[in-house]
């Protein structure tokens, strides 16, 4: 079966290490067809497209998106961000973003396996606030959190699944409940809930401040965290920082209905700085690509892609590329 694959290299290294995740996509031998999308940054300077509706609807109709990376210094902050990936995250409805996490943090002896599930349609993420009398001494700008029972559940639902399919059966809930007292009490009270649903399920609770330092000092503690966007947003960069660094940090943003494609991206950025160098790792994009295979279920490629990706590879993106490509084909 051929799986049609939109793929939105983006801005900087993004067209650089996405190509190298189709690299290995086929030297998995997995049957793919791929329609290249121009969008991103630079596109946007060139004739002001972001993401229009009818765009939209063309990605709708592919079983996947990959995405490589999207920002560029000339362009505003969050303009191509909110434009861009997050329509497509929201319009979408790609309510779960998944990271998983594998290594030995700085330090440690012990090696660490756990995924982060982050929420990626609500909270602060949706805009929801303004600005009054700007630039004055008497500005005021407000930012809110969207926080709906049906989002957070649905979330939460989608993380026990998954604690429930692992050895462990360990799930976390990381918050901020003594600070963030509406929100919070949505998350815990929905994830108290939703775990008697879950008695195989052991769970635990961590304030995000707190997180930040397990994380760091004893990350080996955790098999599934779930948290909201913004706390998500931020937990997974000091994931990737503790499990190799964030050019091995893959991600899966995702539709577990069904009713869209989902998309799949590394969580590192455009790195303008050193676009089309050469030196940018590829290994987060390919496996990112391995978690869009096993959401098509070629799961066997997926394994080989992985398991190929785990002995370090140094050398220009195309080096590691090929390198990777050739474990994967012996
Ligand atoms: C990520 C990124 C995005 C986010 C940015 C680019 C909007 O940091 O995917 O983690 O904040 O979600
Ligand atoms: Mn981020």
């Amino acid at each position: 079966m051929t799986h049609s694959i939109a793929v939105i290299g983006g801005d900087g290294i993004g067209p650089d290490v996405t190509a190298e995740a189709i690299k290995l996509v086929e030297a998995a031998g997995v049957d793919i067809s791929i329609t290249e999308f121009d969008l991103g940054g630079e596109r946007y300077l060139r004739d002001g497209e972001v993401l229009s509706d009818e765009a939209l609807d063309e990605l709708r109709k592919f079983d996947c998106i990959l995405l490589g990376a999207v920002g560029t210094p000339e362009v505003p902050p969050g303009l191509i961000e909110r434009g861009l990936l997050l329509k497509m995250r929201f319009e979408l409805d790609l309510y779960i973003n998944e990271r998983p996490f594998v290594g030995t943090a700085p330090g440690s002896d012990q090696a660490h396996d756990f995924v982060v599930i982050r929420e990626n349609t609500e909270g602060p993420y949706v805009g929801e606030g303004g600005v009054l009398r700007k630039g004055t001494p008497l500005e005021v700008a407000t930012q809110g959190s969207l926080n709906t029972r049906h989002g957070v559940e649905r979330c939460i639902r989608y993380a026990f699944d998954l604690a429930a399919s692992r050895p462990r059966h360990h799930l976390t809930l990381v918050h901020k409940t003594n600070v963030m007292m509406f929100s919070g009490d949505l998350w815990q009270r929905t994830f108290n809930e939703v775990a008697v649903d879950y008695p195989q399920v052991e769970t635990a609770y961590n304030h995000v401040d707190a997180a930040a330092i397990y994380f760091v000092q004893d990350p080996h503690r955790y098999d599934v965290v779930v948290t909201d966007n913004l706390f998500g947003d931020i937990l997974t960069d000091l994931g990737g920082a503790v499990s190799g660094g964030i050019g091995l940090a893959a991600s899966a943003n995702l539709n577990p209905e069904r009713t869209g494609p989902s998309m799949f991206e590394p969580v590192h950025g455009s790195a303008p700085d050193i676009a089309g160098k050469g030196v940018a790792n590829p290994t987060a994009a390919i496996l990112s690509a391995a978690m869009m295979l096993d959401f098509l279920g070629e799961n066997g490629a997926a394994v080989r892609i992985r398991e190929a990706c785990v002995d370090p590879v140094t050398g220009s993106t195309t080096d590691v590329g090929d390198t990777i490509a050739s474990r994967v084909r012996s």
